[in-house]
């Protein structure tokens, strides 16, 4: 069911600057259809692709890249990304894709399906898609990690404490992975592949681990119901934190683990 929680121009901003954009399975998804052969890298449309992080990646793969979302706050951000010239952007729903039946060569969509009506969504992916063309679905679990010395497992305590007091305060499934597994297992492409977790290691400052979390529906939702009790969740953990990395720096690196899986399926 689509919803519109990423209407908002800060969260559109923050979203641009602290999402993790996930380069190594864009060189996946490419080496998937490289090794079938595929001769054709002409139209890619990524839906429901925010401020265009994946959409901007694949750029150099491909003669035209077309960034779709409902969302104008996004897109606008999108614009001030990174922008190689051959890629694009369109207001538009993922139910009602503006292409031609086989004109796509590829269809992205990352952490973005379960906003969608994925039934419609995916039926006009497959409309889209030329045969031998390729659909690949991505998304993460909300609950990162940290690493950082001999210090990890008291900091990822620590997160899954900030984890579970976001889930509470959210109508969120905990378990996206199944739904997307159970999506996969119902594809009907006989050529497929699931991946159920690729660890995706960024060293960022342990404040932008909290920006990062703060990106997140939960924690918006939370803030705009309470924004006190947001601000104080948040400032919590950041202090505990920092009192299990005893760093000199005020705000030292840690190593962000973000845990994605994804689903590739070439078109017969
Ligand atoms: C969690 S964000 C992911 C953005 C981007 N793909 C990324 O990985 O950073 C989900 C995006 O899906 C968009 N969205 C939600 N429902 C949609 C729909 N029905 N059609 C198109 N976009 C939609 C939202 O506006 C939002 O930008």
């Amino acid at each position: 069911m689509a919803r519109r929680l990423y209407e908002d121009r800060d969260h559109a901003a923050a979203y641009l600057k602290y999402r993790v954009a996930p380069r190594e399975i864009v060189g996946k998804i490419i080496t998937f259809m490289e090794k079938k052969a595929l001769k054709k890298f002409d139209l890619a449309v990524d839906v429901g692709c925010g401020s265009g992080q994946v959409t901007t990646l694949l750029g150099p793969h491909f003669s035209q890249v077309i960034g779709l979302d409902v969302s104008a706050a996004q897109l606008e951000m999108a614009l001030t990304n990174h922008k190689p010239s051959n890629v694009t952007y369109r207001q538009c729903p993922a139910e009602k894709l503006p292409f031609a039946s086989g004109e796509v060569d590829l269809v992205t969509a990352t952490a973005a399906v379960h906003w969608f009506h994925h039934e419609k969504f995916l039926q006009e992916a497959d409309r889209v898609l030329r045969p031998g063309g390729c659909l690949a679905i991505l998304s993460y679990n909300l609950d990162m990690e940290l690493e950082y010395g001999d210090v990890s497992d008291k900091l990822n305590d620590i997160c899954q404490e900030y984890h579970a007091a976001l889930l509470s305060s959210s109508d969120l499934c905990n378990n996206r992975n199944s739904f997307y597994r159970d999506m996969f297992n119902s594809w009907s492409y006989p050529d497929k592949e699931w991946k159920d977790c690729m660890r995706i290691k960024r060293t960022v400052p342990v404040s932008e681990y909290i920006s990062m979390i703060e990106t997140t529906s939960s924690f918006q939702k939370m803030k705009k119901q309470n924004p006190i009790e947001a601000k104080s969740l948040s400032g919590g953990i950041m202090n505990k934190l920092l009192s299990v990395i005893k760093s000199s720096s005020p705000d030292p690196e840690v190593t962000m683990v973000v845990k994605y899986y994804y689903w590739l399926a070439c078109k017969p």
